[in-house]
C-alpha cells in the first residue's frame, strides 16, 4: 500500500487534532458572523429610526420599565416576522428602525401570549385596565397572570430624569427641556396608567412606514 502524503493543513491533520479543529472552526464561524453583523452597523435601515418613531414620552418610558420588571417579555414577543400569516394576524411586520430607541430591545422569543409589537390602539384603555387586573374578565380561557397591584402604585416619585439622562448617553436624543419637564407628566399617575400608555403606543408610530414596506415587499 502506498502511503499518501498529507500537508500540515490537510483534512486529516484537522480531523485527528480536536483542539486545532475547534480553534479553526471558531475562526471560520467568527468570520461568517462578522460578514453578517458588521454591515448592520452601517445600513440606513438599521441605524436610523423609522419615519414617525420618536423617543418614548416619560410616562411611556416608565410603563416600559414596568413591562420589563413584571416579566411580560417572557410570554410576549414584540417582533412581527416577515411571514404572511404573521402579517395577517398582527399587522405590518416589524422594522429594525422601530426599535431604535429601545434600550434594551424587547423583541423576545417566547409567545405564550400573542405578539404585542402592534397592539397599540387595538383595544380601549378600559379594556387594558380590566385585562391587567384580571385577564379572565375579558378572555375567559386566558392563563395570563393578574397584575392588580399596578393600579395602586404611584409613579410620581420615580427617578425619570435619571433614566432619561442615561438613555441620552446611549444615543436617545432627549433635550434638556424634555428632561426638565418629565416629572410633570408623572404627577397623579399610577403604574397601571403608565403601562397602559406604553401598550397603547406600541407599533403605532411606525405603522404607516411598515405598511409601505410590506406592500413594496409584496407580502
Ligand atoms: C404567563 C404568560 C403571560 C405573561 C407573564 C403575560 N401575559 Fe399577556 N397574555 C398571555 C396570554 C396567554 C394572552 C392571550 C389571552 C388573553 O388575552 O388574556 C395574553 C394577552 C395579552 C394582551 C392582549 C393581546 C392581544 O393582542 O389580544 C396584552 C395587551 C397583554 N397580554 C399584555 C401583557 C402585559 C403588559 C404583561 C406584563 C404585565 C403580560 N401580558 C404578561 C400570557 C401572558
Amino acid at each position: 500500500m502506498s502511503k499518501q502524503e498529507h500537508g500540515f493543513f490537510s483534512h486529516k491533520t484537522l480531523e485527528k487534532n480536536v483542539g486545532l479543529l475547534i480553534i479553526l472552526s471558531v475562526v471560520v464561524i467568527s468570520f461568517a458572523g462578522l460578514a453578517q453583523i458588521v454591515p448592520l452597523f452601517f445600513q440606513h435601515s438599521t441605524t436610523t429610526p423609522t419615519e414617525g418613531v420618536l423617543p418614548y414620552e416619560p410616562l411611556n418610558l416608565i410603563g416600559r420599565d414596568i413591562y420589563i420588571r413584571e416579566g411580560c417579555v417572557s410570554c410576549h414577543s414584540q417582533q412581527i416576522r416577515m411571514l404572511s400569516s404573521e402579517v395577517q394576524r398582527y399587522g405590518p411586520y416589524s422594522l429594525a428602525g422601530e426599535s431604535q430607541y429601545d434600550h434594551p430591545f424587547l423583541w423576545g422569543s417566547k409567545r405564550t401570549g400573542p405578539d404585542l409589537a402592534r397592539v397599540g390602539q387595538r383595544y380601549s384603555d378600559d379594556w387594558h385596565r380590566i385585562h391587567l387586573r384580571n385577564p379572565r374578565d375579558v378572555v375567559k380561557e386566558s392563563n395570563m397572570p393578574s397584575y392588580p397591584w399596578l393600579q395602586h402604585n404611584s409613579v410620581a416619585n420615580e427617578n425619570i430624569q435619571d433614566r432619561m439622562s442615561v438613555l441620552r448617553t446611549l444615543g436617545v436624543p432627549y433635550t434638556d427641556e424634555q428632561i426638565a419637564k418629565a416629572p410633570e407628566q408623572l404627577k397623579g399617575k399610577t403604574e397601571e396608567d403608565a403601562l397602559v400608555t406604553y401598550l397603547q403606543g406600541l407599533g403605532v408610530a411606525g405603522r404607516a412606514a411598515a405598511a409601505k414596506a410590506v406592500s413594496e415587499g409584496g407580502l
